[in-house]
């Protein structure tokens, strides 16, 4: 007898169908596996066939058996066909009716005793489903929450394989997963708050337009000044995620199998920090079966690159295209993989490798080559798709030591909220969801300036020698600095503030 289960495979962040197809015949007793398994989809036969003996089941070891995994051109990895061949077996075999099973989405691991495991990708794979019109999904019930996040299907949480089987034989009923009330909003207070930040009037309003419009930032100041701290409060003010971005998110952690076990939907903002020994794969992805990167992985959240320079130069600079483009294609023999990457950029370095260069009160140690060095490691491109560069300096006694608090992040936060409600509203759309996302159209569409400030602009221009995409980034900044002001038009102060964050402070 033949059976057909349909299934999946997670390849990049997309889904596509994959149909397991179980052939039990009369002859030598034999098990088959074709269709490009990997070594994870090949040991599948072991695993079921202990599961399926385990749960009081039949395994049909006297006869025949050919699996294939269709189709045979794309290849298969990893343990989530371990369900749908078991479940192929048993209706091959007569133990489990076949009605239907070809029109569902079968996925999970089995365990040698026929409980379910984790698998990764199901978010994926539900998107799949309800695009292909396919309504019912068997997923191991530990994933069903993050399944049953794409409305309009059917999602069976399944905890054992005999579960499922008399689900199936009708003689037990699984009941399909109810999500609504997993999407609470989630609040928790920030790690470090704005208030206890002290001084550095002019970064913490610098970071406040930066998040307000999604713009880099890079901090630049001697040891201690407070960089590093500065960079840790801003998942305190960045604002919530629309349940949009929050399944753009979720799917690029579902792939990554980095979504936490009881949070099925991600719904801050990434905030990523790596290592400065990072390799190139792990910043902007890859791997054979290409997985995104850190910049992938921040993905509509926060890039954090602490001590900049201390990033190798080609690291850096293969995110550069990312950058510009928000998005990074990984190119293999089996495809192009295309994984989102519209992140924030925030970078901190020290001026000088003694972390002293133009410090009133401390000497700098570094002869002008090795300054020149260790600044040359950022490259000019680079500088230039940073919107803002501040500068941080020591913090003196007397700030340090007041009793006074600034601001708390709360209060920033909504600030910051109703200005990226004034930007959704005048861009619309998930796709352009803050000043940052704009291209030259919508620049020209939102950024006119009077005629005050054209000259401005122009003198400007002229005297910092600004590349077109710096004067880009520059109307957007203005943008979301009259955005934070509630302003309609761009106005002559708030654009010389833009520019003034332009300054030059990498150069000696
Ligand atoms: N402005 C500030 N207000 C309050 N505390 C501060 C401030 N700046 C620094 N500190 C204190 O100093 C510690 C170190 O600061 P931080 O790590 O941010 O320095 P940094 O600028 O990143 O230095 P480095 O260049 O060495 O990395 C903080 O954890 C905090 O305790
Ligand atoms: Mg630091």
């Amino acid at each position: 007898m033949l059976a057909k289960i349909g299934s999946a495979a997670v390849l990049g962040l997309e889904a596509q169908p994959i149909e397991v197809e179980v052939d039990a015949g009369r002859g030598m007793a034999s098990l088959t596996l074709v269709g490009l398994p990997d070594a994870a989809v090949r040991e599948s036969s072991e695993r079921m066939r202990a599961a399926i003996r385990n749960s009081g089941l039949n395994f049909p070891g006297n006869q025949r058996l050919t699996i294939n995994l269709a189709p045979a051109d794309l290849r298969k990895e990893g343990p989530a066909y371990d369900l749908p061949i078991a479940l192929g077996v048993l209706a091959a075999s007569g133990q489990v009716p076949l009605d239907g099973l070809a029109e569902t989405v079968v996925m999970g691991e089995l365990s040698l005793d026929g409980s379910l495991r984790h698998v990764r990708g199901v978010l994926p794979v539900a998107d799949m489903a309800r695009h292909n019109g396919t309504a019912t999904l068997y997923v191991p019930a530990c994933d069903a929450a993050e399944a049953a996040l794409i409305p309009d299907i059917e999602v069976y949480p399944v905890s054992t394989l005999s579960e499922l089987v008399a689900h199936l034989q009708g003689i037990y009923t699984l009941e399909p997963v109810k999500v609504d009330q997993l999407l609470a909003p989630v609040d928790p207070p920030p790690v470090v708050d704005f208030a206890e930040i002290q001084g550095q009037e002019h970064a913490k309003r610098a970071l406040e337009v930066a998040c307000a419009g999604g713009h880099n930032i890079m901090f630049i100041g001697p040891p201690g000044a407070g960089k590093t701290l500065m960079a840790r409060a801003v998942p305190g003010i960045l604002p919530a995620l629309s349940l949009e971005e929050a399944l753009e998110v979720s799917r690029v952690y579902s792939v990554c199998d980095m979504l936490p076990a009881d949070t099925p939907l991600i719904q801050q903002r990434p905030f990523r920090a790596p290592h400065h020994t990072i390799s190139n794969a792990g910043l902007v992805g890859g791997g054979n079966w290409p997985r995104p990167g850190e910049i992938s992985l921040a993905h509509r959240g926060v890039l954090f690159l602490d001590e900049m320079p201390e990033f190798s130069g080609k690291v850096l600079e293969v995110m550069r295209q990312p950058m510009e483009d928000k998005v990074v294609t990984i190119s293999r023999a089996m495809g192009s993989f295309t994984f989102p990457a519209n992140f924030m950029l925030i970078a901190a370095l020290n001026p000088c490798p003694c972390g002293h260069y133009g410090d009133p009160e401390r000497a700098c140690t570094c002869a002008m080559g090795m300054i020149q060095r260790y600044r040359k490691r950022i490259s000019g491109p680079l500088l230039d798709r940073i919107d803002i560069h501040i500068e941080v300096p020591r913090v003196p006694f007397d700030k340090l030591a007041r009793a006074t608090r600034g601001e708390p992040s709360a209060s920033i936060r909504a600030r910051i909220e109703a200005a990226r409600q004034r930007q959704r509203a005048r861009l619309g759309g998930p796709t352009l969801a803050c000043n940052a996302d704009m291209g030259p159209a919508e620049i020209r569409a939102h950024c006119a300036l009077g005629e005050d400030a054209q000259v401005l602009l122009r003198a400007a221009m002229r005297q910092m020698h600004l590349s077109a995409r710096a004067y880009h980034r520059v109307l957007k900044v203005s943008r979301t600095i009259a955005d934070l002001a509630d302003a309609e038009e761009i106005q002559t102060h708030h654009l010389a503030e833009a520019l003034q964050y332009r300054s030059r402070v990498l150069e000696v």
